[in-house]
């Protein structure tokens, strides 16, 4: 129980998922009305307060006339603060009920208009009211499951002898291919939201050996998939003297560890979401690994026409994930549909030394990586190919310029992961306010 009191007069303030643990006493719980229904004589105040809900118990007699009318009356979502006795009661979601003694109610509310008789099947709708939606048990839990899955990653990397470095927001230039940059006016001159802070955990690797970077990325995607965001978190780490191998070793593990502690700690969340713990929990290592020539030949051996050299579609993907049941990890993509960083494949140099990891059941890809190319007249000479201005580049170059060494290091979409973790169908769920192609409202 926190030691603080809403009024001094009340007793100690307890979240709903600590009230187990305080059967017995008689305790204060602030939140909002998610439902309420009377017997005439009783009535059942469900209250949510973030960390759960539990019902209130309030016996005509226990409060003024008046009050039991008010509150018999009272809106959905009105704000509260209930005094009540903790009680264990076996059929009760937590097991426990509040035997009720005061009620004040906070904020009135005004009719809600996430309810029962308006459209809000629509999801423009409820997009529309994404800062209310967000009250529901499903978005919660989803954002609870979010928050876990930052600290999973975290604590990967912190743990791991990884420095979190931060790349910057603004940037001079693209990293990701120059469709899809978001251009701003930097005091006159054009600048860029940064597509990646890739470039800059390379420098920042070559300083401290394993680096990760975690912030917001933006992408002026004209795509409107369910996969999509235009604003979304990712994170990078990049190891010094890594090869593809080890890239490949450390996302698998990566994924591994984010599973087994998410799951560890949101289980009553991920099952809220209809989600199959122990199916995730089969996510074990190794994953399968083939290479793009493997995949090209899977895709054409499985009635579906694919041609070397193209970049794989959502409906590609689709099809190589369903044949198997664990992640899975595509390799040596052609060069041509690849970033101009990456390095080529010594023993052929139509592709790069790149993996995609794609999830199963249709959530596409979740991160992409790669070995960097660390040859400067290389650079020089992509940096060229795809008509990119080598002077915003010269500080990049020059990683190659002193001490250049093998490296390499991927990215994660944490929203792609989260809709794949929690099975959300699309990804504008798995951000508290998705930003997308025809979306900046609220
Ligand atoms: O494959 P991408 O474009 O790779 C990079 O940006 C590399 N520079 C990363 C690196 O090697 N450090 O993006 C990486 C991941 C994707 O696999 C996907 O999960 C996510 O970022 N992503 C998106 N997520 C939501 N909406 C979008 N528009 C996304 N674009 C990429
Ligand atoms: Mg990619």
């Amino acid at each position: 129980m926190t030691t603080t009191t809403a009024d001094s007069d009340l007793p100690a303030i307890c979240r709903v998922n600590q009230l187990p643990a305080h059967v017995g006493s008689t305790v204060t719980v602030q939140g909002w009305l998610n439902n309420r229904r009377s017997s005439g004589k009783l009535l059942f105040l469900q209250l949510r307060d973030g960390s759960g809900t539990v019902q209130a118990v309030l016996y005509k007699g226990a409060v003024e006339d008046s009050q039991f009318k008010e509150l018999d009356a009272l809106p959905q979502e009105s704000s509260l603060e209930i005094v009540g006795e903790v009680k264990e009661d076996a059929r009760s979601p937590g097991g426990v009920e509040l035997s009720v003694t005061a009620v004040r109610v906070v904020g009135l509310a005004e009719p809600y208009p996430i309810t029962k008789g308006v459209d809000t099947d629509s999801t423009a709708f409820l997009m529309d009211h994404r800062h209310l939606w967000l009250r529901s048990s499903r978005q919660a839990a989803t954002l609870r499951i979010r928050s876990r899955v930052i600290k999973a990653i975290r604590d990967f990397f912190d743990s791991d002898g990884f420095t979190c470095v931060d790349g910057p927001i603004f940037t001079p230039a693209a990293c990701e291919g120059t469709s899809t940059l978001f251009e701003v006016d930097y005091f006159g001159d054009p600048a860029y939201l940064t597509q990646s802070s890739q470039l800059y955990a390379e420098a920042a690797a070559m300083a401290l050996g394993k680096v990760y970077t975690f912030g917001p990325t933006f992408r002026a995607e004209k795509s409107k998939t369910r996969r999509h965001l235009t604003e979304f978190w990712m994170v990078e780490p990049e190891v010094a003297f890594a090869r593809l191998d080890d890239v490949m070793d450390l996302a698998e593990n990566f994924l591994v560890s984010i599973i087994s502690e998410t799951i560890g700690d949101c289980r009553a969340d991920l099952e809220l979401l209809d989600r199959d713990c122990d199916k995730l929990l089969k996510m074990v290592r190794p994953f399968p690994r083939i290479s793009y020539d493997e995949a090209v030949e899977m895709l054409n051996d499985n009635g579906h026409p694919f041609e070397w050299g193209n970049d794989f579609g959502a409906p590609d993907e689709e099809v190589l994930t369903k044949l198997f049941d664990k992640p899975l990890l595509v390799h040596r993509f052609p060069a041509q549909v690849k970033a101009f960083y990456m390095k080529r494949d010594p023993d052929d140099d139509r592709v790069a030394l790149c993996v995609d990891v794609l999830a199963p059941e249709g959530y596409g890809e979740i991160i992409g990586g790669s070995e960097r190319a660390d040859d400067l007249q290389f650079l020089l000479d992509q940096i060229k190919a795809h008509d990119l201005p080598q002077e915003a580049f010269e500080w990049y170059l020059d990683l190659r310029r002193y001490g250049t060494v093998p490296h390499g290091g991927f990215g994660l979409g944490l929203e792609r992961m989260v809709a794949w973790l929690c099975g959300t169908h699309h990804i504008r769920e798995c951000i508290p306010f998705p930003r997308m192609l025809h979306r900046i409202y609220p």
